[in-house]
């Protein structure tokens, strides 16, 4: 098993088509939730982990990405000045995270091909990719979980959550079966976005994976699937379903988990992080009940 520390890779590539026109010129993981942009949350989830060194594959629009994780003298000092430390701090919290790196995607071919360009970066390590859509509560952690799993078995792990039925086309479906360990399923056969009837199950794959490095090899042979994309869904099938690979194991989480992918689900997640927080929950909850009211 390994013993190197895990890597992270963060694909932020995508064309935010669902945020338009607010992602013309931002990459959707620059969105704030609440007063952060989501990628600081994914990027503090994996610190939280243990891992320090991330790479984020970005496309269209990175400079607002690698600049959030730069420094800004002009801003520092004009805060320094006045004395105001705690913004200062807030300011600097996200340069002093991690050894942040980037790649950049090129050409937005799917989920499976953003993963393939951290290949040089991950060499031949397993690591863990967090999906920016996907906001685990940090009081549940997930990602701690799931490394261990792998430390156990030194299968590919993935990260599942019952929905709905009628939400399940809009995720990875997985085929489980049971195994000792409480909480952890082996995941025999996984589905991108099927139709309800399709579905293997309502246990939706979220968007936390820790993989072998040998997905790389399956990815680089990956055909575009659902959507004409390379998906990290396919190549994850074909380790699922192969005797003499390494396997792959579902942590089933039960813990709190926002979504950011969608818009009326990005505001419920600022209303609930909001409503949870000490500054703003006493002004905030009062205010929402009184709202509510009135719908
Ligand atoms: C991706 C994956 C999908 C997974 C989802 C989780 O889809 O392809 O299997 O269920 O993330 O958020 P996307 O939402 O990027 O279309």
């Amino acid at each position: 098993m390994s013993s190197k520390p895990f890597k992270a890779v963060i694909p932020a590539a995508g064309l935010g088509t669902r945020f338009l026109p607010a992602t013309k010129a931002m990459p959707k993981e620059m969105l704030p939730v609440v007063d952060k942009p989501a990628i600081q949350y994914v990027v503090e989830e994996a610190t939280q982990s243990g891992i320090e060194d991330i790479l984020i594959i970005i496309g269209r629009n990175k400079n607002n990405l690698s600049n959030h994780f730069d420094s800004v003298p002009e801003l520092e000092s004009n805060l320094l000045k006045k004395g105001d430390r705690q913004r200062l701090q807030k300011v600097q919290e996200s340069t002093d995270l991690a050894d942040i790196h980037f790649v950049r995607q090129g050409e937005p071919k799917g989920l499976g091909h953003a993963v393939l360009r951290a290949r040089s970066h991950v060499g031949d390590s397993p690591f863990a990719v967090l999906l920016g859509d996907d906001l685990i509560d940090e009081r549940d952690p997930l990602l701690t979980t799931m490394l261990a799993e792998h430390e156990r078995t030194g299968a590919a792990i993935i990260a599942l959550l019952e929905v709905d039925p009628d939400h399940i086309h809009m995720y990875g479906a997985a085929a489980v079966e049971p195994t000792d360990a409480e909480g952890v399923v082996r995941v025999s056969a996984l589905v991108e976005k099927p139709a309800k009837e399709d579905a293997p199950s309502n246990l939706a794959v979220i968007g936390r994976y820790v993989l072998p490095p040998s997905i790389f090899e399956i990815l680089e042979r990956t055909e575009p699937g659902k959507g004409g994309e390379i998906q990290l869904t396919d190549a994850l099938q074909e380790m699922a379903a192969d005797p003499d690979g390494p396997g792959v194991y579902g942590v089933v989480f039960r813990g709190r988990r926002y979504d950011t992918g969608d818009r009326l689900d990005y505001i419920k997640a600022i209303v609930q992080l909001a409503a949870d927080r000490e500054d703003l929950g006493p002004d905030l909850r009062p205010w929402f009940k009184e709202f509510a009211a009135t719908l």
